[in-house]
């Protein structure tokens, strides 16, 4: 693919940044005084979960353990309480994991650049490019689903990007980004908003875009979904996720679980066997067993004194 030449990429460039300015939500992890520990925070919540669901907790969380070092500290059961509801609650122990490696080895301090951040536990490309971006300013591609959404049609006139990341995505996102690293920024996280709330996967308002004019997919008749045959579509209902949620809801509100409770609770008892496996093998869960080692009851885990 060609990449857009220099005018069109200052007129998409100014475009977005100028719709940011009247059109950007007030998200704490936006201001100015947020930490770089704040925005890590931020990231590592937001990858899968609503901006809606993340901010009530997020709040708590930073209120809790403002500092890498205070959540290093903190033990694995109120860390999994205090993720309440975010969902795929592996981060959260993650997260931990990535505030004790920047206590060891940074001395407290979250890295800058993203070849550092990316050696810390659970911090991909994603997340190693936002937070060098949004809380250093520095000039990082940074690539989510929503921006990656945006430049589809923007510039390669397609309704959706293929379903697995490809090089030339990031290659054409690199283009577009301004040689300064606050407006680089600023110029990302301002795609991100337009994909988030006008260019939405379902039903984008193209009348409110700043792109309106310019936008290969609505010149072209706004055509389907390229990759719609190739597309893994999530299933909830009787799902493992699901039944990990509701196994995990039920260990954050109460001390521990017995198995009659669980039958209860997941009554199909292959599934729950396996998942119940996977969550104490995850760290997410220990169970007690009889003398036998017959499992007895489930709780979350308990940390051992050091
Ligand atoms: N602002 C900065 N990063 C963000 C994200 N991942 N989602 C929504 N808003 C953001």
């Amino acid at each position: 693919m060609t990449l857009p030449g220099p005018s069109a990429r200052t007129a998409l460039r100014t475009a977005v940044l100028d719709w940011y300015e009247g059109h950007a939500r007030d998200l704490p992890w936006r201001h100015p005084e947020t930490s770089a520990w704040g925005v890590l925070v931020s990231e590592v919540m937001l990858q899968q979960t609503p901006v809606a669901r993340v901010e009530p907790r997020w709040r708590e969380w930073i209120a809790r353990w403002p500092t890498p070092a205070d959540l290093a500290a903190a033990p694995t059961a109120e860390v999994l309480r205090a993720w309440d509801r975010l969902g795929y609650p592996r981060r959260a122990l993650r997260l931990r994991a990535a505030a004790r490696a920047i206590v060891t080895e940074h001395a407290g301090v979250v890295p800058e650049d993203e070849q550092t951040l990316r050696t810390l536990p659970g911090i991909g490309h994603y997340t190693a490019a936002a937070v060098a971006a949004f809380a250093y300013g520095r000039r990082a591609v940074v690539l989510d689903t929503n921006v990656r959404r945006v430049l589809a049609r923007a510039v390669r006139g397609e309704a959706l990007p293929p379903p697995s990341q490809r090089r030339s995505e990031g290659e054409l996102a690199e283009s577009l980004l301004p040689d300064d690293g606050a407006t680089a920024a600023r110029f990302s996280v301002a795609v991100m908003e337009l994909g988030a709330l006008v260019c939405t996967a379902r039903s984008p308002g193209c009348q409110e875009c700043p792109l309106l004019r310019r936008c290969a997919w609505l010149a072209a008749g706004r055509p389907e979904d390229a990759h719609a045959g190739r597309r893994r579509t999530q299933a909830w209902h009787g799902t493992d996720r699901q039944a990990r949620g509701r196994v995990m809801a039920a260990l954050r509100e109460q001390d521990q679980l017995g198995t009659a409770e669980l039958a209860d609770l997941w009554p199909e008892a292959g599934q729950r066997e396996r998942i119940l496996a996977a969550l104490v093998a995850d760290g997410l869960a220990a169970v007690q067993t009889d003398a036998d080692g017959v499992p007895l009851a489930y709780r979350l885990p308990v940390d051992e004194p050091h």
